[in-house]
Parts: structure tokens; C-alpha cells; sequence
């Protein structure tokens, strides 16, 4: 989240190595928008927002033309690096807080890609939303624009547990925020944290039914993360609150996977879930499944066949690049073949689909000892091994990263 990989510096013409082309019709492209805005900052969070004070003079107007300029910016580039033209085949707008901008400001950004690339037919075009900064007529508008789908962060319906996260919604707002997207007709997925200071196993339940009841498309469940120079992380090395044990979250997360699973949704990574494939994020697939996408605004990570990019952090350092008709990556990185297949474990053993054990043969070719001990140990589904693919049981979920550890030796 905050911290950047060091990378080299990026050059500020912004052009991509010749190598990025490489087997570049095999992958797909997809646009993700990060809008730095928030009213307040939840003591929890560290992604790259910021509130009215921290602004540095950048306004949502100014900020507006400069990722409209980014948008030209990468038309240009991505011609350079091959003449095929290349649609989007997802949209997503995150944060920070996009619906702090007006809908008509979302809708301009989304009519911007359409004009530059094309969208592809029937794509998924998902906005975050704070359920204090919507209603009806928002929604509406947003859909009348092209957007598909919203993704509500309501992280609990408890008070007790809202007010540690500093969360200021009105709890009340999500059921009103969830039914206005619908009769927008919109798809609906909800975000939930478990793991909260104070937070019981009945306040997790409390939420998990809540969230059910509301009836959304999608279902996101994060366990919370106490990052470093957050609020909650003086609060919790103060004594002030204390940090959620990795039982709690364990019996969170098999809490979660029951209650989820028994209202008719199917997990399809390790914190995500879904009535039916249809609904299944289209976005974040193809994150994990390492296809391209160009990451716009400030701070945002870019990825295109093995090179990977981030912008400048600030909105008023990202501004000062793009007036001055310069890329506003601050640095990146080439990944080679081996980096590549590494990633590839981290991101697709998450998945319920699971990952071909040829694969992880070809990165560590002393695997079999680790996947053997995993079918012993019931954290790997014994019949998908012998086929040769490498999915997760409920146990291997839980405890999916130290797997990752173990099979990449
Ligand atoms: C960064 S927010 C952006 C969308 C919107 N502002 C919101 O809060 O819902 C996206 C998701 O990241 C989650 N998130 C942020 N910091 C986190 C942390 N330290 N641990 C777990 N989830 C976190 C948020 O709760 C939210 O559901
Ligand atoms: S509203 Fe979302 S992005 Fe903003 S500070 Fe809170 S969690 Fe972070």
C-alpha cells in the first residue's frame, strides 16, 4: 500500500521497453483510476488519499484535467509500443474516494477511455463508493454513463467496531446506498474487515448477516492489517487497543466462508466471493491472472507484459509532471521469466481455479516434497493434484501465504 518498490527511475518520455510487446495479443487491457480523495482519513488506512488540507493547492477540477491528460498520455505510448489498437476489457475507478468527485466528473473519465481505446462491449465498469456519497439519482447517473457495478465499503454494521476503524458513515446509509444501486440497476458487491480491536465473534457474525441480508452480487471479506504509521498502529503499540491474534482471525475467516457460503455465494479467491460467475470481479481476475492494465493518477501501480510502473505519490508532484508533458512514473521495473512465474504463484494459488503444478515444477523443480506434506496435512485437494492443478482446501486458505513460502523453496 505505502511503501513503493524501489524500481529504477522511470523515463520521464514515459516510453515502454520494446519487450513489454511480447505476446501482447495473449493478454488483455484493462483501466484502473485512483481518485486520492477522502473527507476524512480512517485511522486504519494508508492508501495513498488525502484529505482537504493535505491538498497542496490541487482542487477535484485541476486534478480532473491531469488524469485526463494521463489518459492521452498512455494512448500515445501504447501506440508507440504497437500499432494494434487495444479496447478495455474492464474499468475500475478506486481510492481514495471516487464518489467524492461528482457522478458527471466519473461519467467524463469513463467517456475519455471510451473515446481514446474503445471499451469493450458489455464490460464491467465497477466505482468504490463511501455509502455516505451516493443516492439514487448519483447511481442513475453513473449507470446511464456505462458503469456496471459499485463497491460499497460498509466493513461492519457494528458502531462499536466502525468507531475503531474511525469510520464516519452512518451505518443505516449502506442499505440505502445498496438499494439505490440496485434500482439504478447496478451490481452490488460489499466490503467487509473482520479482525478490528474489540471486535467479538458475534459482532463478525453481526455484520456477515447484515451484509447478507442487503442481498449483493459480491461479497469481499480483508482481514485488518495494521500498517506502520497508522493511527491504529500507535494506538495498538501505545497499548491503547490490542491486535487482533491470528486465531481470531482464522476463526473469522472459517466463520465467514460458513455464513457466506451457506446464503448461495461461491468463493473464487481467498477473500472474495460471488452468487455466480457472471459476478465474479472481471477486474481483479485479471490482476491475478497477469494480464495489463494501466494504473491512472497518483501513486498508481501500471503493469504491461512484465514491466511494471507507479506514479509519483502526491497529487500536486503528479500534476507538475503531466503539465509539463512528462510521464508522471516515478520508477519501474522489468520482471524476467523467473519473476514472472513467481508472481504467477503468489496471485493464481489464491484462486479457487488453483494453479498448474507444470508451472510451479518449472520454478522449483523440488516441489513435490512441499505438495505431498500439503495433501497430508488436508490443505490441498488431493483429486486436482493428481490431475495437476494445485487448489486450496479451507485450511489451505487460511493459511494460503505461508504455502506460497514453502513452494517457492
Ligand atoms: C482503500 S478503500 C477505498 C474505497 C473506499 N474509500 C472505502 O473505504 O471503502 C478499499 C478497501 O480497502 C480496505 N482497507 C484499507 N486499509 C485496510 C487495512 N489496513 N486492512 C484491511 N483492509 C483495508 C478498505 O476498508 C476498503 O474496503
Ligand atoms: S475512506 Fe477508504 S480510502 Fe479513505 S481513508 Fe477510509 S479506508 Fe482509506
Amino acid at each position: 500500500m505505502a511503501q513503493m518498490p524501489d524500481g529504477e527511475l522511470a523515463p520521464r518520455s514515459g516510453l515502454l521497453p520494446a519487450s513489454a510487446a511480447d505476446g501482447l495479443s495473449q493478454r488483455t487491457l484493462h483501466a484502473y483510476l485512483h481518485i486520492p480523495f477522502c473527507r476524512v482519513r480512517c485511522g486504519y488506512c494508508d492508501y495513498n488519499t488525502y484529505t482537504s488540507t493535505e491538498l497542496r493547492g490541487v482542487t477535484q477540477n485541476s486534478f480532473l484535467d491531469n488524469l485526463l491528460t494521463e489518459i492521452s498520455f498512455s494512448k500515445n505510448v501504447l501506440q508507440q509500443l504497437s500499432p494494434q489498437n487495444r479496447e478495455f476489457s474492464t474499468v475500475f475507478f478506486g481510492g481514495g474516494t471516487p464518489t467524492q468527485l461528482a457522478a458527471e466528473q466519473l461519467a467524463l473519465v469513463l467517456e475519455t477511455l471510451r473515446n481514446e481505446f474503445g471499451i469493450e462491449e458489455n464490460a464491467e465498469i465497477t466505482t468504490e463508493a463511501n455509502p455516505d456519497t451516493v443516492d439514487e439519482r448519483y447511481l442513475t447517473t453513473l449507470a446511464e454513463a456505462g458503469f456496471t457495478r459499485v463497491s460499497i465499503g460498509m466493513q461492519s454494521s457494528v458502531a462499536s467496531v466502525l468507531k475503531t476503524l474511525d469510520r464516519t458513515h452512518n451505518p443505516e446509509n449502506v442499505a440505502k446506498a445498496v438499494s439505490a444501486a440496485k434500482a439504478a440497476g447496478l451490481q452490488v458487491s460489499v466490503d467487509l474487515i473482520y479482525g478490528t480491536p474489540g471486535e467479538s465473534l458475534d459482532d463478525w457474525r453481526e455484520s456477515l448477516a447484515t451484509a447478507i441480508d442487503l442481498e449483493p452480487n459480491h461479497i469481499s471479506a480483508y482481514s485488518l492489517i495494521v500498517e506502520p504509521g497508522t493511527k491504529l498502529a500507535r494506538q495498538v503499540r501505545s497499548g491503547q487497543l490490542s491486535a487482533p491474534s491470528d486465531d481470531d482471525h482464522a476463526d473469522k475467516y472459517e466463520i465467514a466462508e460458513q455464513m457466506i457460503s451457506a446464503a448461495g455465494f461461491d468463493w473464487y479467491e481467498v477473500c472474495n466471493w460471488s452468487k455466480d460467475e457472471s459476478t465474479m470481479s472481471q477486474h481483479n481476475l485479471a490482476y491475478w491472472r497477469s494480464n495489463d492494465w494501466w494504473g491512472y493518477g497518483p501513486g498508481a501501480h501500471s503493469h504491461i507484459g512484465g514491466t511494471r510502473w507507479w506514479n509519483v505519490k502526491h497529487p500536486s508532484a503528479y500534476a507538475e509532471r503531466l503539465v509539463a508533458g512528462e510521464s508522471p512514473a516515478l520508477a519501474r521495473e522489468n520482471l524476467d521469466e523467473s519473476e514472472k512465474a513467481t508472481e504467477r504463484v503468489l496471485l493464481e494459488l489464491r484462486l479457487r481455479e488453483g494453479m498448474s503444478i507444470e508451472l510451479l515444477k518449472s520454478i522449483n523443480p523440488l516441489v513435490a516434497k512441499p505438495i505431498s506434506q500439503f495433501i497430508a496435512d488436508g490443505m490441498v485437494n488431493a483429486a486436482d493434484a493428481i490431475r495437476g492443478q494445485l487448489t486450496l482446501t479451507l485450511k489451505g486458505r487460511l493459511l494460503a501465504d505461508a504455502l506460497v513460502r514453502d513452494l517457492l523453496g
